[in-house]
């Protein structure tokens, strides 16, 4: 186990779990910031990209279990993103839609924000989102974060305005 909150634990993913993340990775309406569902070779790719990030960084996007059934409800962690010139450590989440609108993500969030600061020792982190998806950027609001600026990104073949929410460890 990684974090623990009142409701959820986050572990790393691993491949036994690319039912659960399926669930969430190739559901239209979960994907819609992200251009649609995915494939199967495009969850396997992002699983094994999470994999990946475990070894180099030492953490990546995380599974989110709820404590009561022990069910995978999410993904959320900490990734190394490009932004502009550079790259920035940000919090990142996604949940099974069955399990939206009952805070789990901003439980979640919190916690990362707090292994980002107390554990990785930064001195920023931050939460890179569509200008499109305003539950996402209710997230970051929620997790003390405040818009910085403005990027579009390239994605899927999609030009993409991006919003950095950021927070500064001395403001946590
Ligand atoms: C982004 C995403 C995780 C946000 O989920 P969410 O359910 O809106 O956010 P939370 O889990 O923090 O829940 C907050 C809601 O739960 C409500 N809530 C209910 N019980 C609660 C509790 N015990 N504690 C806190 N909030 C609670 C809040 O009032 C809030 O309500 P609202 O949705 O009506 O505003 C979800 O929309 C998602 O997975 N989207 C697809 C993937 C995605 O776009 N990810 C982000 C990419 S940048």
């Amino acid at each position: 186990m990684i974090l623990e909150t009142e409701r959820l634990y986050l572990r790393e993913l691993k491949e036994d779990d690319f039912d659960s993340l399926c669930e969430i990775l190739q559901d239209e309406e979960t994907m819609y910031a992200y251009e649609g569902a995915f494939s199967d070779s495009e969850a396997w790719e992002w699983l094994d990209r999470q994999i990946s990030r475990y070894q180099k960084w030492n953490f990546g996007l995380w599974a989110v279990i709820l404590k009561e059934n022990d069910k995978l409800i999410g993904q959320c962690g900490l990734t190394m993103q490009p932004w502009k010139e550079t790259e920035v450590l940000e919090i990142g989440y996604l949940l099974n839609r069955a399990y939206w609108h009952k805070g789990f993500a901003t439980e979640a969030a919190e916690a990362c924000k707090k292994y980002a600061f107390d554990i990785l020792q930064a001195e920023e982190v931050c939460s890179i989102i569509r200008d499109t998806n305003i539950p996402s950027q209710n997230v970051a609001l929620r997790n003390g974060m405040t818009r910085a600026d403005t990027w579009t990104k390239h994605y899927r073949g999609v030009d993409m305005p991006h919003y950095r929410y950021v927070i500064r460890s001395a403001e946590k």
